[in-house]
């Protein structure tokens, strides 16, 4: 696993910005897997502002968003459908058509929902890149502790601590206990998956997921499998590494070649050329 640590959560936003950029820009038609999170908002700030300032175009890619809750409206403002619109879609150009979510009206249309869902991303080409944030407990997606690490998209109950988490969008009694995930080994099918955590709430799960044993208690633990697993913390949530200083090296090393599939020249990538002069 790959371990980036940054000073605090824009920057994070930021370095997972340049990643994702870096992909398109290499693969335009790129399939995304997305997530929802008060983490990834600052990154989807930082991919808004690049479209805005025409350095990067999502009108082609395709996206699965990660998880929803079951039965809750599109324009709900606690649905992840509402979120994405309104810190990514709605902000730059992309084809309606090319995007995605679990959602399912009532729990009885789930199972058709999840075998949709698999079909479609399977249809698309696969997942080029699956976006995570982490939940306190560890869990990714909606892929509570327990979860079996071989699961696909399917039907999931929120832990209490989960339904509490998102409560502030929902009126008293009204958080929804179920949701639709994708699964743990659908998450392991992305060619690349992208990790950010921020904030000392998640210096715990941090710690379980990169330097802990790979157990179904910490579903993020499972990106220990994963070949190519990037994780992007900030300082507060990189505190209960033992390793730091070892991934700090790590990314002091790095070689130009893999700098620049991470997009760490993405400056030199997005200026205009200068005109060509000819020989002098
Ligand atoms: C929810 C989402 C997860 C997300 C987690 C953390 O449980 N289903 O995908 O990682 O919240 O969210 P935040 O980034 O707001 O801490």
């Amino acid at each position: 696993m790959e371990v980036l640590i940054v000073p605090d959560a824009a920057a994070a936003g930021e370095r997972g910005a340049r990643i994702v950029a870096a992909l398109v820009r290499a693969t335009p038609t790129a399939v995304l897997g997305l997530a929802t999170g008060e983490t990834q908002r600052p990154m989807y700030a930082a991919l808004a502002r690049r479209c805005r300032t025409r350095q990067l175009r999502l009108a082609e890619v395709t996206t699965f968003n990660l998880d929803e809750f079951v039965g809750v409206p599109a324009d709900h403002r606690g649905s992840f459908r509402r979120a994405m619109h309104e810190q990514l879609f709605d902000l730059v150009e992309v084809d309606a058509a090319r995007v995605h979510f679990p959602a399912a009206a009532s729990v009885d249309e789930v199972p058709m929902i999840c075998d949709r869902y698999e079909a479609a991303i399977a249809t698309a080409g696969g997942l080029d890149l699956q976006l995570l944030g982490i939940g306190e407990d560890g869990h990714i997606g909606f892929n509570e502790p327990t979860s079996s690490l071989a699961s696909r998209t399917r039907l999931k109950t929120l832990t209490e601590r989960t339904v509490d988490g998102a409560r502030a969008a929902f009126a008293p009694g009204e958080p929804p206990r179920h949701v639709v995930t994708m699964g743990i080994a659908t998450i392991l099918s992305a060619r690349r998956c992208l990790l950010l955590a921020t904030g000392a709430r998640k210096a715990r799960a941090v710690a379980a997921m990169v330097e802990g044993p790979l157990t179904s208690m910490v579903p993020a633990s499972a990106l220990q499998l994963h070949a190519r697993a990037t994780v992007i913390v900030d300082e507060a949530a990189a505190a209960q590494l033992t390793l730091a200083a070892y991934y700090r090296d790590v990314e002091r090393g790095k070689p130009a070649w893999q700098r620049r599939a991470d997009g760490d020249d993405e400056d030199a990538a997005t200026s205009p050329r200068e005109p060509d002069r000819g020989n002098p």
